[in-house]
């Protein structure tokens, strides 16, 4: 039997993308009120499993992602794991992947491992949100790059130096500008995502920049007014 032909998802145009990681955080109130809230432009909110199926029945306009997802696609036997058939099946838009968190806390999320888990995102439709450091030429390596030139439009490349995440002291614009067009040089058709302490202040400035396809939101993602403020940006440049 022919395999049906999986379209990859439409969750990002030529507008600007604000992407929420809420991380390990977050309510089902907080699902609450963000569903409650319609942003303006291209909004992904990236809430924990647990509240992806909740957030998609309350509001089924909300684009949702998921902050991981197996090396295991499909069904079976695996104790604790959550698939990207899974994540398609409760209406996710995209996953994030390689987080340097997750890249730093387990051992489990090495460059092989991610590039089976990039592949089960694209087979299934998804947008696969692939985050980098200034690590990046290691962690881009010959296959990853591959699989990524392959898929354009279903592979987003997120930038997030380590001295940015959660640290209150985003890159400078023209330190942004010139690392993104490295990666877009290296992979000719990507789009560049820029994350690490994005706020409704520094958001314009950032989005701006002609290499900035979007932005991912880490601690200002948890506040409605906050985030709504940097999409409101987002929608305006
Ligand atoms: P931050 O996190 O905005 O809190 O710096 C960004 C991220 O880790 O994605």
């Amino acid at each position: 039997m022919m395999a049906a032909v999986v379209v990859p998802s439409e969750c990002v145009m030529s507008e600007k993308l604000v992407i929420g990681n809420w991380k390990m955080n977050g309510s089902a109130k907080l699902v609450d009120e963000f569903s409650a809230s319609k942003f303006p432009g291209n909004v992904i909110v990236a809430v924990p499993f647990p509240f992806l199926a909740y957030a998609k029945s309350i509001e089924p306009t909300l684009k949702l992602a998921a902050q991981d997802c197996s090396t295991l696609d499909g069904f079976g036997a695996h104790t604790g794991e959550v698939s990207a058939a899974m994540l398609k099946e409760v209406g996710c838009e995209a996953v994030i992947l390689g987080h340097s968190e997750r890249r730093k806390s387990y051992s489990t999320d090495t460059p092989q491992n991610i590039l089976l888990k990039l592949e089960n995102v694209t087979r299934n439709g998804m947008t696969a949100v692939l985050c980098v450091d200034e690590e990046y030429e290691k962690l881009l390596d010959a296959e990853t790059l591959a699989l990524v030139k392959e898929h354009p439009d279903s592979i987003i490349l997120a930038y997030e130096p380590l001295s940015a995440i959660g640290t209150g002291a985003a890159m400078t614009p023209s330190g942004i500008s010139t690392t993104l067009q490295a990666l877009r040089t290296k992979c000719q058709g990507i789009r560049t995502l820029y994350g690490g302490s994005v706020t409704p202040q520094n958001a314009e400035g950032i989005l701006s920049l002609p290499e900035v396809s979007g932005v991912l939101v880490g601690g200002a993602s948890l506040k409605l007014e906050a985030f709504r403020a940097i999409a409101e940006k987002a929608g305006a440049v």
